[in-house]
This record gives structure tokens, sequence and C-alpha cells, in this order.
């Protein structure tokens, strides 16, 4: 069986790893300092426990979790026996190639490198190892025990071994891998979203609806169908004559600045910066905070027990 090492151990190490020992692995996760990891096996206590209310884990395996993630400080002894290795530090391209670096130097030569990044290319951190061939770019959603994308970005040396190695091991853990055709900043999911979020930041600072609107919008409209069909099938059934009609209409009017938005500049210089300063576009407190996270795991959870019974 395969040793999973996990490097950062935050919001998505600590729930990659959990992941991975509901699956069966054993896991070595890292993080800078004991503290992190002390709060990162709070965090999984509390993300299993959900899980086990879910009725998405059995009791049995749960009680069989925590034994398989070991917690270490030094990166050079939690990674020397592991076989592949999931990068989930902060979206910095200078540290996750320093940390890329470490890497090769203190995994066992045939260990597998994937990163957790959300924007970046496998070739900007391949580059920082003599195995590029071994590199990837594996990008889960949050939470990933719960969301079963993993995006695989192979680079232009990634070998078809590491992909499939990759795309074998996600599989194993009820993951559900999409390999790209070739590296895109931002992948698919987060070139999607993020141009769903620049339209929706241009709707708000332009005065056209609130925040609260647009959310509203989202959520009792397309947002539901997006969860059963994608856009090419929702399309393909709304005919792409009307379509085409509507792309001409709306296409020119559509946000297409570059630069971030005035409301994310100023909410970002006001120490606005959502749920962990209490306040973005709303206002935060714990029990807001715990309505939220909690409506969102239970309709995910839903979601993932209808689509196990098909
Ligand atoms: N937050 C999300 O929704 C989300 C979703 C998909 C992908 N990602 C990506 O996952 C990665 C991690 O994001 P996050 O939200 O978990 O961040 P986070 O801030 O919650 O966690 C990052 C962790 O990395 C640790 N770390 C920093 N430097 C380290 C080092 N040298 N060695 C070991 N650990 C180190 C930090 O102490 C921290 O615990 C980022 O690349 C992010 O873009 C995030």
């Amino acid at each position: 069986m395969d040793c999973i090492g996990v490097v950062g151990a935050g919001l998505m190490g600590h729930g990659i790893a959990l992941q991975f020992a509901v699956g069966g692995y054993e896991v070595s996760l890292t993080d800078t300092s004991e503290k992190n990891l002390q709060l990162a096996r709070e965090n999984i206590d509390n993300s299993l426990t959900s899980l086990v209310e879910l009725g998405l884990v059995d009791d049995a395996t749960a009680s069989d979790v925590p034994g398989r993630i070991h917690t270490i400080v030094p990166m050079a002894q939690a990674m020397d026996k592991v076989n592949f290795v999931v990068e989930a530090v902060y979206e910095d391209l200078a540290l996750k190639q320093e940390v890329f670096a470490q890497l090769d130097k203190v995994c066992p030569p045939d260990a597998v490198l994937t990163s957790n990044t959300s924007s970046f290319m496998t070739s900007q951190l391949a580059s920082s190892t003599a195995r590029p061939d071994k590199v990837l770019v594996a990008n889960w959603w949050n939470p990933p025990f719960l969301l079963p994308l993993v995006e695989v970005v192979r680079g232009p040396d990634t070998s078809d071994e590491t992909v499939e190695t990759a795309t074998a091991i996600f599989e194993s853990v009820g993951k559900k891998p999409v390999v790209l055709s070739k590296e895109s900043l931002g992948f698919i999911g987060n070139r999607m979203q993020f141009a769903l979020l620049r339209e929706a930041l241009f709707i708000v600072d332009n005065g056209i609806a609130s925040a609260e609107d647009v959310d509203t919008v989202v959520k009792t409209s397309f947002g539901r169908r997006l969860a059963v069909a994608g856009p090419f099938e929702v399309f393909d059934i709304a005919g792409w004559d009307t379509i085409s009609k509507i792309i001409d209409q709306l296409f020119p009017d559509l946000d297409s600045t570059a630069g971030i938005p005035t409301s994310v500049s100023e909410m970002v210089s006001q120490g606005e910066l959502g749920v962990k300063s209490g306040s973005g576009f709303y206002k935060w407190d714990n029990q807001s905070v715990g309505a939220l996270r909690s409506r969102i795991a239970s309709t995910l959870s839903m979601l993932e027990s209808m689509s196990q019974e098909t």
C-alpha cells in the first residue's frame, strides 16, 4: 500500500490527509510547527465527526483514521518513506518552488510529487526538481472530502506513468480525476469560477445589483442546475441558434478588465477579508459561519450520496 505525504496542514492539507486516511492509506502530514499540526489534528477530528454524522463514513472506518495519520514537523523525516506527495502550502510560487526543491531531495527517488496549487502550472514547479517526469499539478476542491473533482495537469515533461499513478490513486479514494490535455493557468474549474467572479464583481461595482441579490440569482437558477448538468449539456438543450444570438448581444458588454476590481482592493486594504476577519460582502460571526458551513456540507453530502447511488 502506498504511503501518502501531505505538505501543509491547513484548510486543504488536513482535508486531503483525512480523505486518504479514510480511503485506507497511511498518511505522513507535515507543517512548519507542532502548533500547526496540533490544530490540523483538531480539524481532522472535527471533519471526521461531520463525515460520520452525514453518514459518509462508518464508525469502524472512523476509529481507524486517526492512527493512520502521522504528524511530523521536519520535512526530511516526514517524507523519507512516502511514494506519493500532495503539496498544499500557501499559494506563493517562490515558496512552492522551494518546497518542491526540498521534496526532491528528501523523498524516495521514485516518489510522485503533486501540487494542490489553484493557479500555477506544472512546469513552474517541475523545474525546481531533478524529476520533472514525476511532477504534476493535482488540484483538489474544498472541502476535499466532499467534492469529488481533482484536476490533473501534466507538464511538458510529466510521464504517462506518473499521470496513470496519480489518477489511479485518486480513484482509489473515490475522487473523480479529470486530466487536462495541456497546461493552462487556473486549469478548467478556476478559469470558469473566476470568470464568474469577475462578472459578479462587475455587477456589484457598477450598481446593477447588490452582492446578496447576485448570490440569490445564482443559488436559485443556474447554480442549482450546474450541480447536475455542465454548461455544454445545458446549452445543447437550449439550442445554439438561440445561444449565438445571446452571445452576439452580451459578450461585447461583459467585463474584460484584467486588474483587481475596486471593491476587492478596498476590502483587502481595510482588512475586510471575509469569514477570517468577520466581514467581507457580509458580516460574519461564529454562528453564521457555522450555519453556512453546515448548509454547504449537508447539501454536498446529499449530492455525494446521490452520485454514489447512480
Ligand atoms: N482554500 C481553498 O479553497 C483551496 C482550494 C483548492 C486549492 N487550494 C490551494 O491549496 C493550497 C493550500 O491552501 P489552503 O487554503 O489550505 O491554505 P492554508 O493557509 O489553510 O494552509 C497552508 C498551510 O501550509 C503551511 N506551510 C507554509 N509553508 C510551509 C512549508 N514550507 N512547509 C510545510 N508547511 C508549510 C502553513 O503553515 C499552513 O498551515 C494553496 O495552493 C491553495 O491555492 C485552496
